[in-house]
């Protein structure tokens, strides 16, 4: 299996980066033309990469209250695109060493907030945003813990997606008397069933690395349970084990039974790939519920969910949060906006369209469908254990040394060699 078209790409990328950092910038910091004739006297710009099917729409939800609560300001909706901030991060890093913030912007809660962004000084506490409304007690203690440093909170959590679901194609599945596998050799059954019949079983999009790093977090959970998966990221775990081995060993034998133009795909073109039967199934975050949604297709119907094979009764969380960096141009807007992600009406009005479920414990349960229903039940009694891919678990720096090596094995399959250098990244990040 070759990544032919990424190789290709990388050589485009520092032109690309040039691109979106030297035109799109300087467009965006200015009072935008056109805005005054609207009305508008104030502006907020929200930064992030929210621009697929289901994700595009909860953000628009979001701007929807905000300007019939503050009318005079104009929004400036700074998206980039690219799943999981693949070029979102980069152009936020460049903004912000620039002293050119936007007034928030989207970071996962966890470590890629706290360790990037927090430790280096860049970020506003806002614990007041809690304090002041009164709805401190209103969040799952843990997760208030993850995005606080020395007793200060630093942004606000709009919401809780679930990492590990297998999403499949209900008539694909119907069709040859197949149930969702509930373990990883099941899943290879399944996988070897539908390939002899000519079904491409599993849809990869991973044209971004971390779709790849995204399947192998299900993998690896899969494989060693919850305590094992969670002492990966404190050294309890260690990355020799034989179970890691046999983790990436699955994942390479997973690789054959995906669609060959993967390199090539973006995550939400994947989940594409199951409505239209052109594959049985996909492991994604639940971002693509809302993507399954916005395409017309219905919970149970058209498509269903488990468990990514082997992790029943497990919790891959993430969290995405905006936060107030220091230097906010519009900084009483920013708050507002902030006020906003926190109450149970932002929350609801975004998260029924995003696939995820309120971070709030207080959110309206009869506005979510019957899939976030079950995320809602198994976020209270499953072990939650953090995703990787996704900012909880470890720095950007461990998480972009691990998609280097994911890149390569995804080109070479050579399971010994992801194996050496994962234990070496681990070993610079593991105190
Ligand atoms: C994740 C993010 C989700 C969704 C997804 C695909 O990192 O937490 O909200 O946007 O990327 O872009």
């Amino acid at each position: 299996m070759s990544r032919f078209p990424t190789k290709r790409g990388l050589g485009l990328l520092p032109l690309i980066c040039f691109a979106v950092v030297f035109f799109a910038i300087p467009c965006r910091a200015a009072f935008p033309a056109g805005a005054k004739e609207t009305g508008a006297s104030r502006k907020l710009e929200i930064f992030s990469w929210w621009t697929a099917g289901g994700e595009a729409e909860g953000l628009a939800a979001m701007f929807d209250i905000y300007r019939v609560k503050y009318p005079t300001v104009f929004i400036i909706n700074a998206t980039v695109a690219g799943g999981a901030g693949s070029n979102a991060k980069a152009v936020l890093a460049t903004r912000m060493r620039g002293g050119n913030p936007p007034d928030s912007f989207q970071v996962h809660a966890g470590h890629e907030l706290i360790d990037t962004w927090v430790v280096a000084g860049k970020m506003e506490p806002i614990t007041f945003v809690f304090k002041d409304n009164g709805w401190l007690a209103d969040f799952p203690k843990d997760l208030i813990e993850i995005i606080s440093y020395k007793g200060e909170i630093y942004s606000v959590p709009v919401n809780i997606h679930r990492s590990n679901v297998l999403w499949y194609n209900k008539k694909i599945f119907a069709a040859n008397g197949l149930t969702p596998p509930r373990n990883l050799d099941e899943l290879l059954w399944v996988a070897d069933t539908l390939a002899r019949k000519g079904i491409t079983p599993l849809a990869l999009g991973d044209s971004g690395i971390w779709a790849s790093v995204h399947l192998l977090e299900s993998v690896l959970l899969g494989t060693l349970g919850p305590n094992g998966y969670k002492g990966l990221w404190t050294g309890a775990t260690k990355w020799d084990d034989p179970e890691v081995r046999t983790a990436l060993t699955r994942f390479t034998t997973l690789l054959r039974y995906v669609n060959t133009d993967h390199a090539a795909l973006s995550w939400d073109a994947a989940v594409q790939y199951v409505i239209d039967g052109k594959c049985a199934m996909t492991i994604m975050g639940d971002w693509a519920e809302g993507y399954f949604k916005q395409k017309g297709c219905t919970p149970n119907k058209e498509f269903g969910w488990a468990p990514s094979p082997g992790t029943q009764g497990s919790f891959i969380m993430l969290s995405d949060s905006f936060g107030l960096p220091r230097g906010a141009p519009d900084r009483e807007e920013a708050v507002q906006w902030l006020t906003l992600a926190a109450s149970r009406e932002g929350q609801d009005a975004f998260n029924p369209k995003k696939g995820s479920i309120p971070s709030r414990t207080d959110g309206d349960r009869s506005l979510y469908d019957e899939y976030q229903k079950s995320a809602m039940d198994s976020f209270k009694t499953d072990t939650i254990v953090p995703s990787v891919t996704h900012g909880a678990a470890a720095s950007e720096g461990w998480l972009a040394l691990i998609q280097g090596i994911m890149s390569t094995l995804v080109a070479d399959l050579n399971v010994d060699k992801a194996v050496d250098g994962l234990v070496q990244a681990a070993r610079k990040y593991v105190k």
